[in-house]
């Protein structure tokens, strides 16, 4: 078995890529800020634009302290094990990325399980998640953490509220479990709901903001939560090599994004409800209603699965991923205009149609 990435097709050239928000290339005025960027030993503590960064994002999500990490994966493998212990149960939606795309890892490196919530779009309920929790005694797995995801991926972007939020991380708080918010999209569902990004992370002890999709930076994601935590945390980052040398290179564009690239996602969110009500004039395909940057849709209708449809628009110079048999996900960041959603249309009534 081999688990490298096929090499992707460089012979047929790319003209809408819809794949994912990570596929974005750092602009001209990010590199600029990168080469100028002013750089020490992150490890050691010398680097001033990670600490920043670090400083800029704790303000921006309401949190003491924060620290630099090179992926959103490692933000929350990082935060998992600090607030864990082998053994311990975490309480998760039953779509969530770290039980369905981070290879395992909460049981490989924290040593723990996790329970998966239902709910409609990614979310769950209070009520759900008091009925998850086990009496404490020597039989059930402690349960030591609630993990949220915003915006919600699988559940096709959507957004926890701020009141959906506090009850939630309400129960888990009243039940001595701790909280924890995968925010790979967190400043998506902020400018969405037209809220400070504090009112959404003021219920979870610890929050992570990924560089890498929305905001549009090559590398990097930071995850805050109190002094204390932070700071116990650090192991962790050495321990799994996620403590860096002149990490400002990167913390420069992440710190280009923050000034440049929050508010535009506005213009993501617009095009992707083009695209899904494009989408919902081509016969055999069913578009969900887009929350924000992300367009989940079903071929059935179509006769081919997302797989063979990926293919045949990937053959016309449009990417989409799939993420089931008949579902895929078209998503919308900033290297996708609004006259590419035009065309990604056309090309997908061409292949409808042939
Ligand atoms: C909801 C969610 N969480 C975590 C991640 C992992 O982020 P990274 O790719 O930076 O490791 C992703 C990436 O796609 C994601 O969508």
């Amino acid at each position: 078995m081999t688990y490298e990435p096929a090499r992707f097709d460089f012979s047929i050239p790319v003209r809408v890529n819809l794949y994912s928000d990570t596929q974005t290339r750092p602009s001209r005025g990010m590199k600029q800020a990168m080469m100028e960027a002013q750089v020490g030993d992150e490890q050691v503590g010398s680097d001033p634009s990670v600490w920043d960064l670090c400083d800029r994002v704790a303000a921006l999500l309401g949190k003491e302290a924060a620290m630099f990490l090179p992926s959103g994966t490692m933000c929350n493998q990082v935060a998992i094990a600090t607030h864990c212990r082998p053994g311990d149960e975490i309480l998760a939606h039953e779509s969530a990325h770290i039980i369905t795309s981070e290879a395992g890892a909460p049981g490989a490196i924290a040593g723990v399980s996790i329970k998966g919530l239902t709910g409609e779009r990614g979310l769950f309920s209070a009520e759900t998640v008091a009925a998850a929790i086990r009496p404490r005694n020597r039989n059930n797995p402690p349960q030591t953490l609630l993990e949220v995801e915003q915006t919600a991926n699988r559940g096709g972007g959507a957004c926890w509220t701020i009141d959906g939020l506090r009850s939630v991380t309400a129960v888990a708080h009243a039940h001595g479990i701790a909280t924890h918010m995968d925010g790979a999209r967190l400043l998506n569902a902020a400018v969405a709901l037209g809220v400070p990004a504090t009112d959404l992370t003021d219920g979870c002890d610890t929050v992570w903001l990924d560089f890498t999709k929305g905001l549009a930076a090559p590398l990097g994601a930071v995850l805050a939560g109190s002094k204390a935590f932070i700071g116990e945390a650090w192991r962790w980052k050495q321990r799994l090599g996620g403590a860096m040398r002149q990490g400002g290179i990167c913390a420069a564009a992440c710190i280009y994004a923050l000034d440049h690239n929050i508010d535009r996602l506005a213009d993501d969110h617009a095009n992707a409800k083009a695209l899904a009500r494009g989408m919902a004039q081509i016969p055999g395909i069913t578009a969900e209603h887009p929350e924000t940057n992300l367009v989940f849709f079903d071929t059935k209708g179509t006769g081919m699965t997302a797989a063979a449809f990926a293919a045949k628009l990937r053959q016309r110079g449009v990417l989409v991923s799939t993420s089931d048999t008949y579902r895929a996900r078209a998503c919308l960041h900033l290297d996708v205009t609004s006259a590419q959603v035009e065309e990604a249309l056309s090309v997908m009534r061409l292949v409808v149609n042939a």
